[in-house]
């Protein structure tokens, strides 16, 4: 065999180590490490190449493109075995990473209304179905709208009915939701059928009564308003909220902002009326205060006492709800026991 043949067998065999050993190669490092043995800067192809120009003149092109042609294939077969193990990678990596989508997700836990919140929006919406319209007023409050305004002159032992907390002289946190009445009078004229819904604060606390709590105030203002419309309208409140069987009664009370004043009554839900601890054997529960409102209420607001009456109602939510849910201390509603909250 001459020296061209030998040449061309020299190629051949490193074609073939070239190709045997990118088939075996594991992994991109060790395909670079193999390209590089061969086409890179310092390869043996390469340094073939190179050294082509040693030989004899004659035979230097047939081998120069026989070697560029050998190195032009390696090429492509490095680059092709480098993207199929690129691809092989990928998809290992996709399978570790995987989600599996058969699998039932997880559900956020979802947020609902406190049971008083439930309770109010439920009070209101009876309300809101016979034409009162809601009307809202501070919680920080002046003397003057808690008290002054609705006749508990300074110094009138009725202001010892409801333990205040003072913030100075004139300023408390109100201890009842009835300043609305006297803002909302302020501000408008009589045909007036208004329901204020809102938090109230006295200085009290045992298993019925919490040092905050929630009451909704109800009061309608105009032409011959009678106390048989106040009646009315409590009693149907009074059915579409426990029913229509549930026993009332109108009792006679005091307060300084109504004259005269019933406070109402429903007959025990835990003992149908035969006495009971929660009813304290009376066979009855107090639910509301209410009455028609005072002439002298009607004075600080500048409205005619003898053109306008009017009656007004104020209950406690917290109450109402103790009594739908059968509970029998009020602490259990403001814990934040999400066990307890949850079940409502
Ligand atoms: C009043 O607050 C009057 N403003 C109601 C009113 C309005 C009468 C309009 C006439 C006309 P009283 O102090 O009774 O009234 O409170 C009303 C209701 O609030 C009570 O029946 C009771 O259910 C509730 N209540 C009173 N104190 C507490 C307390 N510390 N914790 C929870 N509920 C309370």
């Amino acid at each position: 065999m001459n020296e061209i043949g030998r040449t061309r067998e020299r190629l051949k065999r490193l074609e073939e180590e070239a190709r045997a050993e990118l088939c075996a190669a594991q992994g991109e490092t060790h395909l670079q490490a193999v390209r590089a043995k061969y086409i890179g800067r310092k390869g043996l192809l390469t340094n073939f190449l190179r050294e082509i120009r040693n030989l004899p003149a004659e035979e230097r092109p047939a081998l120069g493109q026989l070697a560029n042609q050998l190195k032009t294939a390696l090429e492509e077969a490095a680059e092709q075995a480098l993207t199929e193990e690129r691809e092989r990678q990928k998809a290992k990596q996709l399978l570790r990473e995987g989600v599996d989508i058969s699998l039932p997700g997880r559900k956020p836990s979802l947020g609902k209304a406190h049971l008083i919140t439930q309770v109010t929006q439920e009070i209101v919406a009876i309300f809101e179905r016979l034409g009162f319209e809601v009307s809202e007023g501070p919680e920080v409050e002046l003397d003057y709208y808690n008290f002054e305004a609705l006749n508990f002159p300074q110094d009138h032992p009725a202001r010892d009915m409801q333990d205040t907390f003072y913030f100075s002289p004139n300023v408390v946190l109100r201890t009842h939701t009835s300043p609305v009445q006297v803002r909302t009078m302020e501000k408008r004229k009589p045909p007036l059928r208004v329901i204020a819904p809102g938090r109230v604060y006295r200085h009290d606390s045992d298993p019925t009564h919490s040092p905050m709590f929630h009451q909704v105030e109800g009061f309608v203002v105009d032409h011959g308003v009678t106390f048989a419309d106040l009646k009315g309208t409590l009693t149907f409140f009074v059915h579409q909220l426990f029913g229509p069987g549930v026993k009332m009664r109108f009792r006679p009370s005091f307060f300084p902002f109504t004259e005269p004043s019933a406070e109402v009554d429903i007959q025990c839900v835990i003992c149908q009326g035969q006495g009971c601890p929660v009813c304290k054997k009376s066979g009855w529960l107090e639910i509301l205060g209410s009455g028609m409102i005072d002439p002298e209420v009607f004075r600080f607001v500048g409205y005619d006492a003898e053109e306008f009456t009017g009656f007004a109602f104020g209950l406690g939510v917290e109450r109402i709800a103790m009594l739908q849910v059968r509970l029998n201390d009020i602490r259990l509603f403001y814990e934040n026991n999400l066990q307890f909250l949850k079940q409502f």
